[in-house]
């Protein structure tokens, strides 16, 4: 199986490489600091998903494309225009036009596999998140659309909801370890359900269910009162 991986400088997907490559897989990495990727056994293109030309996929045709690329950046919706842009881009709108492109040519093939990380976040608008959790909410409904849309010609789509996961991303939180996955955990999560299956939406840490369950019925008159 041919996997394209973009936003491979996340350390998810930096765990779920050498895993898709025991697993007999022929990985594509795409990066856009190529250089820190180079101890990785696979192929490495040069990626920045916020300056893209679509004509780097030219002749590509991978089984399974998978997207790690996500900004967290700091919390300050009011004061940084240029942050808000840069994590709306990266963690939803630069990457539709690169499902698009797999998505045509998967459903003129009628086999392909579309894998999503998108986050607990995504589920309500947090006041410690505001542009982050909105841009996950936009890319989450983007992966449900996308799976709808595609579904009778056979083409997969997966959603990943992790909750939180110990990563650069996250580096200098006190993060609750019952909540907190590895990158490991995650990257094991992607490439099983990449390489076969037929769930939907994959919550990485079981948790997090009962979790979302309370924070998603909360009324929103309470909600905006409570600091999440
Ligand atoms: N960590 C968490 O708690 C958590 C929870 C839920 C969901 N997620 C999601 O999980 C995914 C993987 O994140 P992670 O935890 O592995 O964090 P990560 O290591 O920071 O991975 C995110 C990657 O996206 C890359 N990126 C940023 N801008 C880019 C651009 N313009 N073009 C290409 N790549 C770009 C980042 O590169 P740099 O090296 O430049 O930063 C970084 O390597 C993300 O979608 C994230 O939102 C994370």
């Amino acid at each position: 199986m041919k996997v394209a991986i973009i936003g491979a400088n996340s350390d998810v997907a930096q765990a779920a490489i050498p895993l898709f490559l025991e697993k007999g897989c022929e990985v594509m990495a795409f990066a856009h600091k190529p250089e820190e990727l180079s101890k990785l056994n696979c192929d490495v293109k040069t990626l920045n998903v916020r300056n893209l030309d679509l004509s780097i996929f030219d002749g590509y045709e991978p089984d399974v494309v998978v997207f790690t690329a996500g900004r967290l950046g700091e919390n300050s919706p009011l004061t940084n225009p240029a942050l808000n842009d840069e994590i709306l881009e990266v963690n939803f709108t630069a990457l539709v036009p690169i499902v698009g492109y797999f998505a045509q040519q998967f459903k003129q093939k009628q086999k392909g596999v579309i894998v999503g990380v998108s986050s607990v976040a995504a589920l309500r608008g947090k006041s410690s998140s505001v542009v982050y959790s909105a841009a996950k909410a936009g890319w989450d409904s983007y992966l449900a659309g996308m799976r709808n849309y595609l579904n009778k010609d056979h083409v997969r789509v997966v959603t990943i909801r992790p909750g939180y996961i110990q990563t650069k991303m996250t580096k200098g939180f006190q993060l609750n370890p019952l909540l907190t996955a590895s990158a490991e955990q995650v990257a094991a999560k992607i490439v099983k359900h990449s390489l076969s299956g037929n769930r939907n939406v994959v919550v990485v840490k079981a948790i997090w269910r009962p979790i979302m369950c309370i924070v998603t019925s909360i009324p929103e008159r309470l909600f905006k009162r409570m600091s999440l």
